[in-house]
């Protein structure tokens, strides 16, 4: 079980040492890849114009851009809500960057009241998000909101 309590609290320290975007979503995203367990991919999405660009992030290879309302993160973007996808088949319009994917996880990020991007983590295992999970990674995209810099 991942102690995300703990999570958001290292997030905070590392952020406090230099908030600035590029550092903070990197190690964010190796944190993440660090604590949780069977993960194949970790890591952000960032609202470029109509679409979203790839960020830091842990795992093989991903697509670099994706237009909002698409796939499980511009859908995310689009409802505003976390979306917590127990098998990535079922989803009409998932983006398999990596086909070992089975299950994932998309968080909003938030900043001055408007979304600046989303993180994405994938599973090779079908349902490995629980609600416990979800609540988790919510606490640490609020920590993430409240200490990065753009
Ligand atoms: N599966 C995502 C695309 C990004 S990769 O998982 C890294 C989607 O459907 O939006």
């Amino acid at each position: 079980m991942t102690d995300y309590k703990l999570l958001a609290e290292q997030l905070k320290a590392l952020a406090e040492d230099e908030p600035s975007y590029i550092p903070v979503l990197s190690n964010a995203s190796a944190l993440i890849n660090q604590n949780l367990d069977d993960l194949n991919w970790a890591g952000f999405y960032l609202i470029d114009n109509d679409s979203l660009l790839l960020g830091p992030f842990q795992g093989k290879v991903a697509c670099i851009r994706i237009k909002l309302g698409r796939g499980v993160c511009g859908t995310a973007v689009q409802n505003d809500e976390t979306i917590v996808v127990p098998n990535v088949h079922e989803f009409p319009g998932h983006i398999a960057c990596d086909s070992a994917s089975n299950s994932e996880i998309v968080v909003p990020i938030h900043k001055n009241g408007k979304i600046v991007g989303v993180l994405d983590i994938d599973s090779p295992s079908i349902n490995r998000f629980s609600q416990t999970d979800k609540e988790g990674l919510e606490l640490f995209v609020r920590t993430l909101e409240d200490v990065i810099q753009f």
